[in-house]
């Protein structure tokens, strides 16, 4: 069995979230997000460390507030950067040496389920880099500066990455040490910067990241019907099972407006 490490970057300030609370650290249904995010790796027999980046600012409150699950999660806590990036690079450079295959996950993503990363895992073990993403299906427009349409952009072979984006973990220390001063939003754009290729999994739209309140609505309803699992295997999309039975576990929109 291959060794695996989670980073959980929660270090970013959620300056779009418009809240005074950071939203890795707001409650979803009684259980904080962060949490939500790492405890389908946390769980898992190949996951052998599991790193949180929490800004400076945050971590006294971070380890008082949290006291009672970091043991139980068996977390390392390490000291955010100034950007995303940044904050990865201080999770990596803590990462152990008998770990294989490093997975980096959003602190803001608490929907996914095992199903998922389970696929993407087995990817990066085929191929030593493999992120989940999905196909855009909307039609893509670019602006001018005034707000109106310049021009319809093609759609085809575009897809909308997510996480957990899983690399071998040689593949993404040399990737990090390539990066210079390159803006990167992902670990995979600092992978295909090196020439390595980076495998697309078919990932799942319920796999939101939450950005702002309106995400925070919308994760808080996908929850509310069932638990967590059963619905994200539902919706899988090499489910077994018929998604409209997914009307009878009860996920009716409709009435999930409050
Ligand atoms: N992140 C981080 N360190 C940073 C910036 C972001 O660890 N310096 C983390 C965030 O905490 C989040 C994930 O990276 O879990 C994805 O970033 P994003 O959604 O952009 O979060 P924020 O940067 O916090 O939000 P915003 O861009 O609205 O300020
Ligand atoms: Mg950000």
């Amino acid at each position: 069995m291959s060794r695996f490490a989670v980073i959980l970057p929660a270090a970013g300030s959620s300056s779009r979230f418009g809240m005074r609370q950071k939203k890795p650290f707001v409650d979803l249904k009684g259980r904080a997000v962060w949490i939500r995010s790492l405890e389908p790796f946390a769980t898992r027999d190949d996951v052998v460390q599991s790193l949180v980046v929490v800004a400076a600012e945050d971590i006294e409150d971070f380890k008082d507030r949290f006291k009672a699950d970091l043991p139980f999660l068996d977390v390392e806590l390490v000291v955010g950067g100034a950007t995303r990036a940044d904050s990865v690079a201080n999770g990596l450079a803590a990462v152990r040496d008998d770990v294989e295959f490093v997975a980096v996950h959003d602190a803001a993503r608490p929907l996914v389920a095992e199903a998922w990363i389970d696929e993407v895992f087995a990817a990066a073990t085929k191929y030593g880099a493999a992120i989940p993403a999905v196909r855009i299906s909307s039609t893509l427009k670019r602006e001018d500066a005034d707000g109106t349409v310049q021009e319809t952009v093609s759609r085809d072979g575009l897809w909308a990455a997510q996480t957990p984006q899983v690399f071998r973990r040689d593949v993404l220390m040399e990737a990090y040490a390539a990066r210079g001063d390159v803006e990167s939003t992902d670990e995979a754009q600092l992978v295909e910067r090196i020439g390595h290729p980076v495998r697309l999994v078919e990932g799942a739209p319920m796999n939101i990241k939450i950005t702002n309140q309106a995400d925070l609505d919308m994760a808080r309803l996908l929850l509310r019907a069932v638990p967590q699992d059963d619905l994200l295997d539902r919706l899988h999309p090499f489910s077994e099972v018929d998604p409209k039975s997914i009307r009878d576990v009860g996920l009716d929109f409709d009435s999930l407006v409050d």
